[in-house]
């Protein structure tokens, strides 16, 4: 079957020749080869997501999505409705926090609860299984793709053979098959999963962008002209600041070769002139006093505590005088995003260092 990749290629040359025709000159000969990753249909309003390249997986992603989204809300609401019930039941507040041998035997033969519980793991499976069983199957394709995008530019990529992997980013985080550093296409697999975990609300990198909007600057006033983006995976956040610092030099940095290798090939396509390297959020390897800002998203919550305390003193050090620290979490079950993001800064270090 013809791919995505190819056919969206072939309208396009199709749409040079119509146009062509019209401005009364000969079509220039454009065949599938001199395609380039720019000439794939882009979905999303602002055009950031390439789409997925077969249309039948795009729709058993969309499913997917559409899915976890009824889990996610009616689902899991009426889980929770129902499992007040059953602690009720037993003289139980909904608050009490139960050790897990307690709450298994109430739960476990419960339709509701256990088909919510169900539908939410089994989805995340099938999405990232899908995902990873397209690429594993066009493998030459896209390690092509990451290869010509290596040394290309704008920007660069650095990648560390020899880094030694922390144990505790050897998992398969968020049941990602591989995790981030396990499998040569982590970066595809993350970059198109975890749209699924967005709802569909992010395939144009919206909510990095809200988060790049609001990411303090130094109250110095001076220019900012370095940004460090820490745990950057496939970049979203990284573009997202140098789309709101076009002067400055930015850095995204992840232990993930695979993930900052795609972060690159984005890059490339995006045309974002933007740094990316394989190195350890507690051991950056740049100098003392180096960043005005240093920032994260959604990091923290997979590094154990050791690390964050590393992680924060690695940030301090790399930070200028006066330069700001703007990690970024999860937004609390009961909070808003915008709370708990400021909350978690507050927490970790302060809006200035
Ligand atoms: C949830 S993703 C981050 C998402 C990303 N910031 C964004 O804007 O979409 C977490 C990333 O942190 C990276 N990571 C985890 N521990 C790390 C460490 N010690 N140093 C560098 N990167 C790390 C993982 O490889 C993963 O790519």
């Amino acid at each position: 079957m013809i791919d995505r990749r190819t056919l969206f290629g072939a309208t396009a040359a199709t749409a040079t020749f119509l146009s062509s025709l019209v401005k009364g000159r000969k079509a220039e000969a454009k065949t599938p080869a001199n395609y380039t990753f720019k000439d794939v249909e882009k979905r999303g309003t602002r055009g950031r997501l390439e789409r997925l390249p077969a249309l039948d997986l795009e729709s058993s992603q969309d499913f997917l999505t559409g899915f976890r989204n009824f889990v996610n809300r009616d689902m899991r609401q009426a889980a929770q409705k129902r499992l007040a019930v059953l602690m009720e039941e037993r003289g139980l507040s909904a608050d009490d926090d139960l050790p897990l041998e307690e709450l298994l035997p109430m739960i476990e033969n419960d339709h509701l609860i256990m088909g919510s519980v169900r539908g939410w793991v089994s989805n995340q499976q099938l999405t990232w299984k899908q995902v990873q069983d397209y690429f594993h199957a066009n493998a030459d394709e896209y390690m092509a793709e990451m290869e010509s995008a290596d040394h290309s530019g704008p920007g660069s990529l650095e990648l560390d053979p020899d880094l030694v992997l922390p144990d505790y980013t050897k998992h398969e985080i968020h049941i990602q098959p591989g995790g981030y550093v396990g499998d040569p296409f982590a970066g595809y697999i993350n970059y198109y999963g975890v749209n699924n975990f967005y709802g569909g609300s992010n395939y144009d990198d919206e909510v990095q962008a809200a988060i790049a909007e609001r990411v303090q600057i130094p109250k110095d006033g001076k220019k900012v002209m370095r940004i460090l983006d820490l745990g950057c995976a496939t970049g979203r956040l990284t573009f997202a600041m140098k789309d709101r610092f076009p002067d400055a030099e930015v850095w995204g940095i992840d232990v993930g070769a695979p993930m900052v290798r795609f972060a690159h090939t984005r890059g490339v396509d995006l045309d974002k002139d933007v740094h990316f390297a394989q190195r350890l959020a507690e051991d950056t390897k740049f100098p003392d006093n180096h960043f005005d800002l240093v920032i994260s998203y959604i990091m923290f919550h997979e590094v154990t505590s050791e690390a964050q305390d590393k992680i924060i003193a690695e940030a301090k050090r790399v930070l200028r005088p006066g330069g700001v620290f703007f990690p970024h979490g999860f937004p609390h079950w009961k909070t808003s995003t915008e709370e708990h993001g400021l909350s978690y800064v507050r927490h970790l270090a302060g809006s200035q260092v």
